[in-house]
């Protein structure tokens, strides 16, 4: 049976992000693959250490992580995986923290520095990256999104990328120093687009393995 490890990149368990990878693990489910959540803020881990016990010819550890954190056994199972669906909040045009530090663990072994451009992983792995936004339309992070694409295309597998936008940040508007949003407008766009939303992630986890 195929496999695909689910990524919370969000510290809430039960807002965008999560509800979005529900829904495309779903998805997976439902064609047959065997799901498994992570909620990344509730693991104790860093960013690369810049070690370079994955560089050292040789080594056991070549094109592996050594750091022994919460994050070892979880990209371990990541990299015995048949697919990947990592889904972020957007943070000041970019990836959370906790987001950037897990890539650096998943990325930085592959990368091997080769003149050829062949890295460590054998690139089996199908990659979903899903994102949520405040703003309209995901356009304005277009550079963003394209690079995390690019890399996770040359250094894990073949990546496909899935945004929602306008989300829905606090449930009462009212509670928050919230001015610059309408608060109509993001209740009803929640009500009717978040849905949508929520079947299009299904969707991309349905045929993230093809
Ligand atoms: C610290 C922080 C920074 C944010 N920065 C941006 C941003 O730059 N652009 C944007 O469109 N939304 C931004 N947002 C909004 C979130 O990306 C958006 O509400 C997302 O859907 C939240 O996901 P979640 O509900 O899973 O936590 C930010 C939210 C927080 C908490």
């Amino acid at each position: 049976m195929s496999r695909i490890i689910g990524i919370n990149g969000s510290p809430r368990a039960n807002w965008n992000s999560a509800k979005l990878l529900d829904s495309a693990l779903q998805g997976a489910k439902d064609n047959g693959a065997d799901v498994r959540r992570i909620d990344l803020y509730s693991l104790n881990y860093t960013g690369c250490r810049s070690c370079f016990a994955c560089k050292l010819l040789g080594s056991p550890t070549f094109g592996r992580c050594a750091i022994n954190d919460d994050l070892k056994p979880v990209l371990e199972d990541i990299l015995s995986a048949d697919g990947l669906i990592i889904s972020s909040p957007i943070y000041f045009g970019s990836a959370p923290g906790m987001v950037r530090s897990f890539c650096e663990r998943l990325w930085f072994p592959s990368h091997t520095y080769s003149t050829d451009g062949s890295v460590a992983y054998d690139l089996h792995l199908k990659v979903g990256l899903m994102y949520s936004m405040n703003v309209p339309s995901d356009s304005f992070y277009t550079d963003f999104i394209e690079s995390e694409k690019e890399k996770f295309s040359s250094m894990v597998g073949p990546t496909a990328v899935f945004s929602a936008v306008d989300t829905l940040q606090f449930s009462d508007y009212s509670k928050y120093a919230s001015a610059a949003f309408n608060a109509e407008h993001k209740k009803q766009h929640y009500e009717e687009s978040f849905p949508e939303d929520l079947s299009r992630a299904y969707e991309f986890g349905r045929s993230l393995l093809g």
